[in-house]
């Protein structure tokens, strides 16, 4: 399995009281976790994208892993991931991992599935079913019920072909910032595979998901 991987790790982590990915969970930082499983899984080349006061803290994370660099990110998640993409050294056609650090329980099944989706389509996004049956309402009162049958929970790593990844970029409207790459992609005429996620890699938001990621790490044997 041919890949190279961003990992973007430059955002302020607001909602959970700030400097998530260099918190320590499961006795290891967040970004370790999805960086090793990524090396683990054969990722050629893996660029880390981080604040610019942050460079030596990544190279603490990363110490003994190998064909990673740290670059700097933007200030939103979309332009991170462009800094992350214009590092890149692999071929047009090689396949791109965008992983989240906020989700540090990633699981080398899922890089495998996203990877192989590119074989059927131009991008894979890993999805999780919507379990609670989902109402629209404002103003305190409800509306209507919402149909979940064809609605999906995003999660990360998405899949791309590098090429095609930056002129989907290239092509976005400036004006408007996008929720992740699968967004870009399909506007850009992308077909897009929904892949099955893992619920266990779940995003780090607020504190309270520490609490949650800290009891399923405790199960890892890695
Ligand atoms: N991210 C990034 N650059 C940004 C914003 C976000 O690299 N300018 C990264 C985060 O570090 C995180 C991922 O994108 O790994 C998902 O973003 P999110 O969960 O929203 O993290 P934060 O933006 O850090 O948190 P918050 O929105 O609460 O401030
Ligand atoms: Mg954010």
């Amino acid at each position: 399995m041919i890949f190279s991987a961003i990992i973007v790790a430059a955002g302020s982590g607001t909602r959970a009281g700030g400097e998530k990915q260099w918190r320590t969970l499961g006795g290891k930082p967040v970004l370790r976790w999805s960086a090793q499983a990524l090396v683990d899984a054969g990722a050629q080349e893996l660029v880390v994208v981080v604040a610019s006061d942050a460079q030596d803290r990544a190279a603490e994370v990363m110490d003994g892993l190998t064909g990673w660099r740290a670059v700097v990110g933007g200030t939103t998640r979309a332009e991170s991931v462009r800094a992350g993409l214009a590092a890149l050294t692999c071929p047009d056609d090689q396949p791109v991992l965008v992983h989240d650090a906020a989700r540090p329980l990633l699981d080398a099944a899922v890089i495998a599935r996203v990877v192989a989706a590119l074989d059927q389509a131009d991008g894979a996004l890993p999805v999780l079913p919507v379990a609670d049956s989902l109402r629209r309402g404002s103003d305190g009162l409800m509306a209507e019920a919402v149909d979940r049958e064809d609605l999906w929970r995003a999660q990360t790593p998405q899949a791309f072909r590098r090429g095609l990844l930056e002129s989907a970029y290239a092509a976005w409207n400036p004006t408007e910032t996008p929720t992740d790459e699968a967004v870009v992609v399909r506007r850009h005429g992308g077909r897009i595979a929904l892949v099955a996620g893992d619920a266990r890699l779940m995003k780090l938001t607020y504190p309270e998901d520490f609490t949650m990621a800290e009891a399923l790490l405790s199960q890892e044997t890695r």
